[in-house]
């Protein structure tokens, strides 16, 4: 078979309307391959165990995230640290969504593996006063959350924990081995460096604290959140952990230390008074007191954390779900290390998939890259893309030229390589056969239309809402097609130019 006839032939006779979606042209694939497999040996090296695990309290404080919740929930659940070790400390009030039930599903059916659970589930649906924007909280709510996680650590100190782990109710954390790895950084207070997914500069840190510290926490907008130069790198791509001025959402205290009896969110504490409307918010005195302990607030940018949630002003639940899809879809990589259930969120099942009126969805993926297989089924279980079937990859490596030679596989004449000018190599040729293998199914089961990737497709925000789009302009138009690309990569920068906001180019 002559790899480059044998597509067309194929394609013409055998396959009425198939979408080819490649990232990575098959020029790179091999290389790729090659690169990555380096990965597989860190994800071993994941989650040492010890016998005794220090007694982690895991506070969280719910209000109104019904449409997040059941991915903050199933991704805490996911946290590999003995859940023996762990106690789950729960408060939530002031819900006129459905957070409060969810909450109650998934403690009826985890809190006996936790070592304790104290929890306070408020039904009462009431409101603070001036509490309708939700970038700007009344000072009564903010009372009430310096309430709230004072007895937090009270509740630490009397039930003698070793660790207090604050995690807010919009931080979905991806990267499962969080505890031991904050602890190992054996810091007083220390937290993973998470952003929005609105902003690459933008996280739960302040590098800076404005120097007026009395503020009317009205004026929420206006603090100077600039982050100085070092933070963007560190943002970036400096693996650091390092002193910033503040940091929130989620943070580890080591009850251990000394002086953390001096840490407090309450203004008052500090002697700070309240009058005439003017308070200390809890982040923002919890930071005063830790500098004024001499306790260093320190955020960690090792490793891909998780994920913080935008501000949900004027969004429909429906569209923050898919922004919270999106986001996870890009936290995850080979080197996360979740556990494939936690995708969908907890609550959600695969009845809720769909395969976009497509007859299959396939992807193809290498027996020795079960990273990439766990990434990609990761996915598309966020996206309820399924059921997708797994096409096992042809090795490149273990073609031997006697196999090739008995079958006939070989470029077609005067094949080169549009990338770079090379002939074709044997991970390229693993490759088309592999594709092969789809076309043979395609054709054995008469299949219509049929979606295929790789496993090193990079999903772009909202892309089955986007195929769907693609599929119904195409109808419209009354084209006849037999392959769509969707994505892949650029071979002549120079000479290319990017196609925008135009679904079918023909
Ligand atoms: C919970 O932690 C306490 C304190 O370390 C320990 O004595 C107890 O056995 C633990 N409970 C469970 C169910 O593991
Ligand atoms: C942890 O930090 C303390 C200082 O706060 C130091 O005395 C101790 O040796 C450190 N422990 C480890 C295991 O590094
Ligand atoms: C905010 O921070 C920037 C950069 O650090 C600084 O130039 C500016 O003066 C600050 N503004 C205020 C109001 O503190
Ligand atoms: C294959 O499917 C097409 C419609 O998609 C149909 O017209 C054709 O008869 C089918 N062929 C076989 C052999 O089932």
């Amino acid at each position: 078979m002559k790899v480059k006839s044998c597509f067309s032939k194929w394609k013409l006779k055998l396959i009425n309307q198939m979408i080819v979606c490649v990232m990575m042209a098959h020029i790179t694939w091999w290389l790729l391959t090659q690169l990555c497999w380096l990965d597989v040996e860190n994800i071993m090296e994941d989650a040492p165990f010890r016998d005794e695990h220090p007694l982690v309290q895991l506070v969280l404080l719910v209000r109104n995230k019904a449409p997040v919740l059941p991915y903050v929930l199933s991704h805490i659940h996911a946290l590999q640290y003995s859940k023996r070790r762990i106690i789950l400390y729960i408060r939530a009030d002031h819900c006129h969504d459905r957070s409060i039930d969810i909450l109650q599903d998934w403690l009826h059916h985890v809190a006996h593996e936790y070592n304790k659970t104290d929890v306070a589930l408020d039904q009462t649906k009431r409101k603070f006063r001036g509490d309708d924007n939700p970038r700007m909280y009344s000072i009564q709510s903010y009372k009430h959350v310096i309430k709230l996680k004072e007895d937090a650590m009270t509740y630490a100190k009397d039930n003698n924990v070793d660790y207090v782990l604050l995690l807010d109710a919009d931080v979905i954390i991806t990267y499962s081995n969080l505890i031991d790895h904050l602890i190992s950084q054996n810091k007083t207070i220390v937290g993973p460096l998470v952003r929005f997914s609105t902003s690459e500069y933008e996280g739960n840190i302040w590098p800076k604290l404005s120097k007026d510290l009395w503020r009317d926490t009205w004026k929420f907008d206006e603090l100077n959140l600039t982050s100085d130069n070092e933070m963007e790198l560190g943002y970036r791509n400096v693996k650091l952990c390092t002193k910033v001025a503040l940091v929130h959402s989620c943070l580890l205290i080591n009850m251990r230390k000394s002086f953390v009896e001096k840490l407090t969110f309450d203004y008052l504490k500090l002697g700070h008074t309240g009058k005439g409307g003017k308070i200390l918010d809890d982040l923002v005195s919890f930071a005063v007191s830790a500098e004024n302990a001499g306790i260093d607030m320190i955020v960690c940018n090792m490793e891909n954390y998780g994920v913080l949630l935008p501000y949900t002003s004027g969004q429909t639940d429906e569209m923050f779900v898919r922004e919270v899809e999106d986001m996870l879809v890009k936290a995850v990589n080979p080197r996360s290390s979740w556990q494939s259930d936690t995708a969908i969120g907890y609550g959600k099942t695969e009845r809720d998939f769909h395969k976009l009126n497509i007859d299959e969805i396939y992807y193809i993926n290498l027996d020795r890259r079960p990273e990439r297989r766990k990434s990609m089924e990761f996915k598309f279980r966020i996206l309820r893309l399924g059921p997708v079937k797994r096409i096992p990859a042809v090795d490149g490596r273990q073609l031997e030229d006697s196999y090739l030679i008995e079958r006939n596989i070989k470029a077609a004449e005067g094949y080169r390589n549009t990338f770079d000018d090379s002939e074709l190599t044997k991970g390229e040729i693993g490759c088309f056969m592999s594709h092969h293998q789809i076309w043979e199914d395609v054709v054995s089961r008469n299949l219509s239309k049929v979606l295929v990737f790789e496993d090193d497709f990079s999903f772009h925000s909202g892309f089955p809402s986007k195929v769907e789009d693609i599929l119904s302009e195409l109808k419209r138009l009354r084209l006849s097609w037999d392959i769509i690309s969707l994505s892949r990569l650029g071979q002549r920068y120079e000479m290319e130019t990017n196609v925008r906001k135009m679904a079918v180019y023909a």
